[in-house]
């Protein structure tokens, strides 16, 4: 429960703006400091005049009491009474005079109209001393500290005297109002001051999440102007290298994109190209085979003479095993079949024999690892199909003598291979966007998760290195095994 109040008031507390939140932290640090002081100074001057208004009661009682006994003792209360109103008009904030006898009867007072009694029931806190002490009385005219004295020693009775705080209670209020008058001008400068202060400080980060919101959007032509080199300004400085990498990021990833879709245009437009060239040669080869075998079966019916008719034979069973090695090369050509049946290894052999055979550079081909290993089907295309067109590549464009493929399955769970040429090497980084067969090499090693490095300079040779996971394939396969053409 309470917790739950807890995180409440947090989320009020966060839903403020930061502008409002160190605004009111300033102005309401500001007022509390304030009041605080206010308070406490308004006390501490009331105690102090409070206590010399007590003292100054006193005092005066005991002035009065030393001054009685010469009117008492002639009996003049004409004159007390007039020394009790003379006083109370000549001094300020005397309220009050009076004597009373030791009997408690009223001898002469400073009222004119009338005496009122309920101040008798007002009690000094010490009465037997000579002094009595100021006593609090609450009147309606305000508090008045009253005091008494023994007029000779208590024998003549007692004079009591009431020193009024209203001028002082007047003076303390004004003096207090003045303060609060103070304070407020003071808040509204804290005010417009934190105000400045804080625009000081949100307006970068003001700047920072509109800037923020241009990334979302995809716009990354950004740079916020800063010249402070504190905690913002280094945030400011961080903000604009991310967008400059951002938008170097972006610029990549375009590129690349528009690579994709160049090579899947040129992928449809290679299928398409061997689909033509497959139809037309079925066309042409087997359909005219198939036709030439018709005719010669129509001579071998027609042929009486034995000769003649096995010659024909013999030509028939040549036409037809040149046809079968048409449709071979075809087929070949398309996907060759021991890729599936014998393995990557068997048919990567294959290849590089019938290549070393048909170009006059030498290839070495080794691999680790690899016997008797199946890998999943499209790691093994993938593999294949970079080879083939690493090779072709060294075949057109490097002039090299010597060429060198290895392969290692390494652990069972990691194909590497590097493809090698001491040919006229290139510059990587001018390869054009409508090349393909390198692009596609990266495209397929990373589509299998794997990393893959070109490396040449001219008149240096080239060096394909790719690794590709391949699963766990059991490992275990201890002894290398390594295999050569060419
Ligand atoms: N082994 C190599 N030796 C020298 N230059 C090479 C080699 N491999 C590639 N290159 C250079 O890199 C370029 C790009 O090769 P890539 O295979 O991407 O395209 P391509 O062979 O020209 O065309 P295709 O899209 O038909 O493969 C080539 O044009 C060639 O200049
Ligand atoms: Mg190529």
């Amino acid at each position: 429960m309470a917790c739950r109040c807890y995180s409440r008031i947090r989320c009020l507390f966060e839903a403020v703006p930061l502008r409002l939140k160190i605004m009111g932290m300033v102005v309401g640090t500001a007022l509390l400091i304030a009041v605080l002081t206010a308070f406490q100074v308004r006390r501490a001057m009331t105690d102090e005049i409070f206590r010399q208004l007590r003292e100054r009661s006193c005092s005066t009682a005991l002035e009065f009491a030393s001054r009685a006994p010469e009117y008492v003792l002639v009996n003049d209360i004409f004159g007390l009474t007039r020394l009790f109103k003379d006083a109370v008009s000549n001094r300020r904030d005397l309220r009050y005079a009076f004597m009373i006898s030791p009997k408690g009867e009223v001898v002469a007072h400073s009222f004119s109209g009338g005496f009122p009694m309920e101040l008798l029931s007002v009690e000094s806190p010490n009465p037997s001393e000579e002094v009595g002490g100021a006593a609090r009385v609450v009147t309606d005219e305000g508090v008045v500290w009253d005091c008494s004295a023994q007029v000779m020693r208590g024998m003549l009775g007692r004079v009591r005297v009431g020193i009024s705080t209203e001028r002082a209670q007047r003076t303390i209020d004004s003096l207090v109002r003045s303060m609060i008058f103070t304070i407020g001008v003071v808040a509204m400068a804290g005010l417009l001051f934190s105000a400045l202060l804080t625009w000081f400080l949100t307006r970068p980060i003001a700047q920072l999440a509109q800037a923020a919101a241009r990334i979302r959007r995809g716009d990354y032509d950004i740079h916020l102007e800063s010249c402070s080199t504190d905690e913002i300004g280094s945030l400011v400085a961080a903000f604009n290298d991310m967008a400059v990498q951002l938008a170097e990021a972006e610029r990549v990833r375009q590129e690349r994109e528009a690579l994709r879709k160049e090579y899947l245009r040129k992928i449809i437009e290679v299928q398409e190209e061997e689909r033509r060239r497959v139809a037309r040669e079925l066309h042409d080869q087997v359909a005219q085979a198939l036709v030439a075998l018709r005719l010669d079966l129509k001579l071998i019916e027609n042929a009486k003479d034995p000769k003649v008719l096995s010659q024909r034979i013999q030509r028939l069973r040549q036409t037809i095993a040149y046809e079968m090695e048409a449709i071979h090369e075809l087929a070949l050509a398309l996907r060759p079949p021991v890729l599936d049946d014998m393995g990557l290894l068997a048919a990567l052999e294959h290849y590089v024999k019938e290549y070393s055979a048909r170009y006059d550079f030498s290839i070495d081909f080794l691999a680790f690892g690899l016997e008797e290993v199946r890998l999943e089907s499209y790691i093994e295309t993938a593999v294949y199909r970079i080879v083939q067109e690493a090779l072709a590549n060294i075949a057109r464009h490097a002039q090299a003598e010597n060429a060198t493929i290895i392969l290692e399955l390494v652990d069972g769970t990691e194909l590497r291979g590097v493809i090698h040429d001491d040919g006229q090497g290139f510059d990587v980084s001018k390869r054009g966007v409508t090349q393909m067969g390198l692009y596609g090499m990266e495209e397929r090693v990373h589509l299998l998760g794997g990393k893959i490095s070109i490396d040449s300079r001219p008149g240096e040779g080239t060096v394909i290195s790719f690794s590709i996971p391949v699963g766990d394939r059991g490992g275990g396969h201890g002894e290398d095994h390594d295999s050569h053409s060419g």
